[in-house]
């Protein structure tokens, strides 16, 4: 704990009534009694069975009590606890019921005394309804070789993976062992077992088809990196110390799409910050169903096949979970409340790498997509505008942090640190980066502290700092100031946006003026750009592209620019999909509801079935009704409460 020493007493009375008591604040998303205990040390000894579609586990916790108490309170999320040992000697314990979304509560009896470790040992199995993991059938993954397990446990699913003090505040190393009839990875180094300290756990469960594989975290981390990928899955190597694997139908173009930047993101992150600390970088691409584009679990960084589009156009979601290295897992949010920590600073890490590699003005034109996401997603936001749209977040009424997930941490995050790195000078904000990552290195804080470590190393600059309007940047709702971008890229995407603009506002005499060349030299985020224009005008000076000459327009494009719906690229196939059905283009209904058959990244999963809701309800309830067996438990359960359907 640490109390905050040297922000100006300007930015001190901007942001008293947000102070808590105590640095880092407290999480409110556990239900773990964690602020009693550091946790030394965890072994988490795991058994897979594909056959019915559990996982066992032991889970084992070196603890020193910082305060006396008679109880450990552990998180768990739809769980079966079958035994507690303290010290070895068995303990009663107490399962409290469910209340969504926090998880139930599991109470044990222990006298804990200050400053005496003890050991915690619990034995306990998934259900179907764990929703960290998810158990896929052959016939769902790619190749359709084995059955497939993956998990996914940020933010708060870890919890149903393994009882456990489920919050980014409580840091720990890990030994990792698990029995699966098939290939495994989990989220550290491979180990031979002899290389483990702790003798394996429980011998119960092996079985003569099952192999044993060992893996150690020697850095420790928050319990949301934890992941667990088994399946008939091969490795390829993309540079000399990262390997990425893949079921082995996809495994050399997951090579290919990957090895030329891999080793380049390394460096160019070293240099910018300080080395990785984890030793090897290695990455797993998932069947469709993986919700997310990219996930940064230690040393098993998982991707999306989306990024698979053979011309390496995606290699930004590997730049970007790459700095997670650094700002997430190195230097952690204590809360989802201060989640911008973790993705506001890995973005701008990301486009400073993206940056160095290809220049400048592509920093600029992916800060430029991102300020159109951070609008769109604000106006998206209705009545919950005041509360996500805030930088620091508020989750004191233990609701669901999935619920606050928006673009708002990535892209305010990312322009408050652009916009710092201007006030104080690119060459002085630098300097700051390694002192920032190294004052927090592994340990978690909230944005208090970063506050504090900020005015701390700009100590003669503080009239520069106290110059930044802290309290529209930190707490208010809506868009923050717009930075000055190079808009160079963006140029010729608006000049051909504002064309058709003009063009579907005033004259049908479309086919004189457009051609296939006008996007012939477009890069893949180029077309996005255009697109994003195209949709954002409406609603502008009573524009709507529902309007006989506003189709009419889109239908041409269609014609002019077939490339775009017929990309294989995700974000291009969305985005078209979605100014189709802005414009009431009603043969788009059908091929949006057969597209979201072939895909499971949430990012448009959700927006796709909210539109599809929007214009045409009964195909929503139909499409999803057809496909909620692909898709993964958390993007279900999200999708569920998007469209108001209960099963
Ligand atoms: N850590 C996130 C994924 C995440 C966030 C999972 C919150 C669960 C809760 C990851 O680093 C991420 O941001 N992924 C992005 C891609 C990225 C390039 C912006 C995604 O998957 O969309
Ligand atoms: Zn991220």
């Amino acid at each position: 704990m640490t109390t905050l020493t040297h922000i100006s007493p300007k930015l001190l009375e901007i942001i008293a009534d947000r102070l808590p008591e105590q640095h880092p604040e407290h999480d409110p998303s556990t239900n773990s009694n964690y602020q009693y205990f550091k946790v030394n040390q965890t072994d988490l000894d795991l058994s897979v069975s594909f056959e019915e579609q559990i996982v066992r586990g032991t889970v084992t916790f070196d603890l020193t009590p910082k305060l006396d108490t008679d109880t450990i309170v552990l998180d768990t999320l739809y769980l079966n606890v079958d035994q507690v040992a303290v010290n070895d000697e068995k303990v009663e314990f107490d399962l409290k019921e469910l209340v969504k979304p926090l998880g139930a509560p599991l109470v044990i009896k222990a006298s804990c005394t200050k400053d005496t470790p003890l050991k915690l040992s619990v034995s306990y199995s998934t259900t179907s309804e764990s929703i960290a993991i998810q158990f896929m059938t052959k016939d769902q993954t790619t190749g359709k070789t084995q059955p497939y397990l993956f998990s996914q446990c940020e933010p708060h699913y870890f919890r149903s993976m393994c009882p456990s003090f489920d919050t980014p505040s409580i840091k720990s190393t890990f030994n990792f062992k698990v029995e699966s009839p098939l290939p495994s990875l989990m989220s550290g180094a491979l180990v031979s077992p002899n290389e483990f300290t702790s003798k394996p756990l429980h011998k119960s469960f092996e079985n003569a088809d099952n192999k044993s594989y060992y893996f150690k975290q020697n850095v420790p981390i928050p319990s949301y990196l934890v992941a667990i990928v088994s399946g008939d899955i091969v490795g390829a190597p993309t540079g000399p110390r990262s390997t990425v694997y893949s079921e082995p139908c996809e495994i050399a173009a997951c090579k290919y799409e990957f090895e030329a930047d891999m080793e380049n993101f390394i460096v160019t992150a070293e240099k910018l910050i300080f080395d990785y600390k984890f030793g090897t970088f290695d990455s797993v691409v998932l069947p469709v169903s993986f919700p997310y584009l990219g996930m940064e679990n230690t040393n098993l960084c998982t991707l999306s096949r989306t990024l698979l589009s053979g011309d390496r156009q995606n290699v930004d979601v590997v730049a970007h979970e790459l700095a997670h290295s650094w700002s997430g897992n190195l230097v952690t949010n204590c809360s989802w409340e201060h989640f911008w920590l973790n993705e506001g600073w890995t973005v701008y890490i990301e486009r400073r790498i993206t940056g160095a590699l290809y220049g400048e003005p592509t920093r600029h034109f992916s800060a430029i997509i991102g300020w159109t996401d951070l609008s769109n997603s604000i106006k998206s936001m209705g009545d919950n505008l005041e509360r996500y749209s805030c930088l620091v977040q508020t989750l004191k009424d233990r609701s669901d942090p999935d619920d606050a997930f928006s673009t708002v941490p990535y892209e305010k995050g990312f322009n408050l640190l652009f916009h710092l790195e201007n006030v104080v000078g690119r060459d002085s904000f630098d300097k700051f980066i390694p002192f920032y990552f190294n004052k927090f290195s592994k340990i978690s804080l909230d944005t208090y502290q970063f506050l504090d470590c900020l005015y701390e190393f700009f100590a003669d600059k503080k009239d520069l700092l106290d110059s930044v309007d802290w309290k529209t940047w930190l707490f208010t709702p809506g868009l923050p100031p717009k930075p000055d971008f190079d808009t160079s890229m963006v140029d010729a995407c608006y000049e051909l946006g504002d064309r058709w603009i003009l063009l579907a506002k005033t004259s049908t005499d479309f086919d004189l003026k457009f051609s296939s060349l006008d996007i012939s030299s477009f890069t893949a985020n180029q077309n996005l750009v255009f697109i994003d224009y195209l949709s954002s005008y409406e609603g502008t000076d009573g524009f709507t592209w529902t309007s006989a000459l506003g189709q009419a327009a889109i239908k041409l494009m269609d014609n002019l620019y077939p490339t775009y719906s017929t990309s294989s690229n995700g974000e291009v196939i969305f985005r078209w999909l979605r100014l189709q059905l802005t414009g009431d283009i009603k043969e788009a209904r059908q091929v949006m509801s057969d597209w979201l058959g072939t895909v499971g990244r949430m990012k448009f999963v959700r927006p796709s079935y909210k539109l599809l809701n929007q214009v045409d309800r009964e195909l929503a309830l139909e499409t999803y009704q057809k496909y909620k067996n692909i898709y993964n438990p958390i993007c279900l359960q999200l999708v569920r409460k998007d469209i108001s359907v209960d099963i």
